[in-house]
């Protein structure tokens, strides 16, 4: 059977639909230890700022119930060291590399892309509009399809060739509007979804769980949510969405591609067990064989209601 998925016709064409998230997967050179990336789908890389971040204070990691609350604040050595260090060291003409692009600006999400487009080595970019658009807080950019689509069209425009990727978070009223914001300001793909605010505390210590008090929560416990999101998204675009909240197992995979998906990316599952995202690759065949899925493409959104 042909796991083959095509995103952007010749721009963009994955082995199979399973890729990486971002944050949760380093650089993916990290994960050579564990299984063969060059196997992968994609690796969508951590967060990328255009300059150096030092990132949110300690402790940035909680567990809860389903999942886990993270608040990493995009620490990262900015994208001059990406290019010059990081990407030579990547598999990319094996394996499609996607920089996940973050910015408090639209300027700086276009100087980042602009970047990035000249390197051979990236395979596409994903914007992360869950960034906030001050650098002392303010809305996040997927708040308001306005400012969401602002951010896509900026980096639409500096990207040239490279397809972008939109990131939605599930964090607003209405994440359909925004979607087709984000798809008609020239989102080639629309991913969703990012984690979702919430907090922790110990009652022994009277203190949160995380530095920053909020932190985002992901894992199996959002999965419904990822899902549903997707599933509304996939009915109103024409773009091919990537499926992220709480995959992990091929039929979460499957489960996501029913909704609607083309791909999904695997995200808090690596940290539990880091060898999940190979597993996942290794067992999607035979779970299609046991369903009688031969071909994913009629299988994509075939959800009976
Ligand atoms: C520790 C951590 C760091 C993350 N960093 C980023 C990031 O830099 N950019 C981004 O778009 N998403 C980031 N995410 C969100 C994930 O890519 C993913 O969208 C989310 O966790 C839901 O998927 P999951 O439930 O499989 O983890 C991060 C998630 C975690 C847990």
């Amino acid at each position: 059977m042909d796991f083959r998925v095509s995103l952007v016709d010749g721009l963009l064409e994955l082995k199979n639909p399973v890729l990486s998230a971002s944050g949760t997967f380093g650089s993916g050179l990290e994960y050579r230890p564990y299984g063969d990336i060059e196997q992968l789908g994609g690796i969508i890389t951590n967060g990328l700022t255009l300059h150096p971040c030092a990132g949110a204070p300690m402790p940035r990691i909680a567990e809860t119930p389903g999942g886990m609350l993270s608040a990493v604040g995009t620490q990262n050595d900015g994208a001059e060291h990406f290019v010059n260090v990081v990407l030579p060291e990547l598999p990319w003409q094996e394996v499609p590399v996607i920089p996940n692009i973050n910015a408090s600006n639209v300027d700086e999400f276009s100087d980042l892309a602009a970047l990035l487009a000249a390197e051979r080595g990236v395979a596409a970019m994903e914007v992360n509009l869950s960034c906030r658009n001050d650098h002392r807080g303010g809305q996040r950019f997927c708040q308001n399809p306005v400012t969401a689509a602002r951010a896509v069209n900026a980096v639409k425009r500096a990207a040239g060739s490279k397809p972008v990727i939109a990131k939605l978070s599930p964090q607003i009223m209405d994440i359909v509007e925004v979607a087709k914001a984000v798809e008609a300001a020239g989102a080639d793909i629309i991913s969703c979804m990012g984690t979702i605010e919430g907090m922790a505390v110990d009652v022994v210590s009277s203190r949160p769980m995380l530095g920053s008090v909020i932190g985002g929560l992901s894992g199996p416990a959002v999965k419904p949510l990822a899902l549903r999101c997707v599933w509304e998204i996939s009915r109103v675009v024409q773009v091919p969405v990537i499926g992220v909240g709480g995959v992990r197992s091929a039929r979460d995979v499957l489960e996501f591609m029913l909704a609607g998906a083309h791909a999904v990316a695997v995200g808090t599952a690596n940290f539990s067990d880091p060898g999940t995202i190979f597993r996942i690759i290794r067992e999607l065949p035979a779970l299609c064989e046991e369903l009688g899925i031969d071909d994913l493409n009629s299988f994509r959104g075939s959800l009976s209601v």
